[in-house]
């Protein structure tokens, strides 16, 4: 990994790739347009807004993140879509009914240049949709080449130095671990054979990472987990990170979850709900689609509360998550979480969470800091699974066999102390006695 100046420079333009251009997707460049005409602030970016704490505490050094590590700036983001509609980004913007209107035509010309490309799609991986915006190939192999041609044009046109290709397409339908995904040879091959193990995100993914480009999955599809593809990460030295954007509900949770812990404070019961009226409600509405987020929202209470290291705390906790889609909210989401906790003595207490969430307003700002932190990762010479970046996700890849960190602070320590790290500043471990003692 290379370190402080060793790291290769900001310089020059970074196309983003957006597979998918609906309500996240548009959200984020809507954002990323005003924001850049001074129109709005980048609030919930933890890349724009965070500072870090430098040294001891008595120095005084707490420079923005920005500022501290070499970021590309927004100025310098291009960006090209796919998507199986042909609305332009302002259309799909107006459509998403994310941002308002008045807002949407402060940038209207940006958005209406953003015209996405024909989709790599089909609806056995993900029922509720049909397109027509889609290409044509003889197989897998051939549709993975054409989005690499797409790519290639977008650089040369744009005259772009460096690319990072991010999933915010819709979630996919629950798919099982197959032989063909165990290596790059077998999984060519099952490409060309038009093999049913392998979805659209898949050949989006193999797209980016044979071209070394940088790809982010936004969603819980099985996707980057598979050997074939860890394995064209590691031989192609590109960073990936996944999986699926922590907002709302799973936020929340990793938010206060880590505080029963802290507490030891039993919990026996975490109901979750949500009413949700978006396309992507519309598409977690079908059963296949619904288990692969179900998996995804699941596993982050027992990997924060380890059930095993405190069997007497959560044992017997019992976790239900639902989704229910219902037009009226459009994207502003509601949920309802019911917990039940128990304190001394076994004695029991409830807290209702009721948050009333704008599920793109928080995913947009997370797109933009993975797309410039995985950057910087390419330039510092990282690759394969950035655990660093978990902050971020709902479900975090790790290497094989380690358990991820969902701890919503552990993951913010880990994120600040691997930017010190790099730039080669010393760890902040907390420890404190030096304010106390001679050391
Ligand atoms: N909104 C959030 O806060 C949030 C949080 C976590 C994860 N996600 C995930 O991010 C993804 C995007 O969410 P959204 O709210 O923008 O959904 P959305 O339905 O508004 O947008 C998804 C877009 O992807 C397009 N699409 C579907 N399959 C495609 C393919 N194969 N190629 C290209 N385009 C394709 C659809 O036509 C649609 O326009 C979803 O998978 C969602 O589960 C969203």
């Amino acid at each position: 990994m290379l370190r402080a100046e060793e790291i290769k420079k900001a310089d020059g333009k970074l196309g983003v790739l957006l597979v998918g251009l609906g309500a996240v997707s548009t959200t984020f460049v809507a954002g990323v347009e005003a924001i850049k005409k001074g129109i709005s602030q980048p609030i919930g970016s933890v890349s724009q807004m965070a500072t870090i704490r430098l040294g001891k505490r008595t120095e005084n050094r707490t420079p923005l993140i920005k500022d501290f590590v070499p970021l590309a700036k927004l100025e310098d983001l291009k960006f090209l879509a796919w998507d199986i509609f042909e609305s332009d980004a302002y259309e799909a913007a107006l459509k998403a009914g994310v941002l308002e209107k008045e807002l949407l035509d402060k940038v209207e010309p940006e958005l209406h240049s953003l015209k996405p490309q024909k989709a790599v799609f089909s609806s056995d991986y993900v029922k509720k949709l049909h397109g027509t915006h889609v290409k044509q190939g003889a197989n897998k192999y051939e549709l993975a080449q054409q989005l690499m041609d797409d790519i290639r044009k977008f650089q040369a046109d744009n005259n772009l130095d460096r690319l990072v290709m991010a999933w915010a397409a819709s979630t996919e339908v629950y798919l099982e671990f197959n032989p063909i995904h165990d290596n790059l040879d077998s999984f060519e091959e099952g490409m060309r054979s038009n093999h049913p193990s392998i979805a659209p995100s898949m050949i989006y993914a193999y797209a980016a990472l044979k071209l070394g480009i940088p790809f982010l999955n936004g969603a819980p599809n099985l996707n980057l987990e598979i050997p074939a593809l860890r394995k064209l990460a590691e031989a192609m030295q590109v960073p990936v990170g996944g999986k699926d954007f922590k907002t709302g509900q799973t936020l929340m949770k990793t938010i206060v979850a880590p505080g029963f812990k802290a507490r030891m404070l039993g919990v026996n019961g975490w109901f979750s709900t949500n009413i949700l009226g978006n396309r992507d409600g519309e598409v977690l509405d079908d059963p296949e689609s619904f288990k692969t987020k179900e998996v995804s929202k699941l596993s982050v209470l027992e990997t924060i509360l380890e059930q095993d290291k405190y069997p007497e705390l959560y044992k017997d906790l019992y976790h239900k998550v639902r989704i229910n889609y219902y037009p009226p909210r459009g994207d502003n989401k509601e949920s309802w979480d019911n917990i039940d906790i128990f304190g001394w003595l076994g004695y029991p207490m409830q807290i209702k969470i009721n948050f009333l969430c704008r599920d793109s307003i928080l995913a947009a700002p997370v797109l933009l800091d993975l797309i410039l932190f995985i950057d910087l990762a390419k330039r510092c010479g990282m690759h394969g699974v950035q655990e660093w970046l978990s902050f971020f996700w709902k479900s975090p890849m790790t290497a094989p066999g380690l358990y991820p960190e969902n701890d919503l602070f552990i993951q913010q320590t880990k994120l600040k102390n691997t930017l010190r790290y790099m730039m080669k500043e010393d760890l902040i471990t907390h420890l404190g006695l030096e304010y106390y003692h001679e050391m």
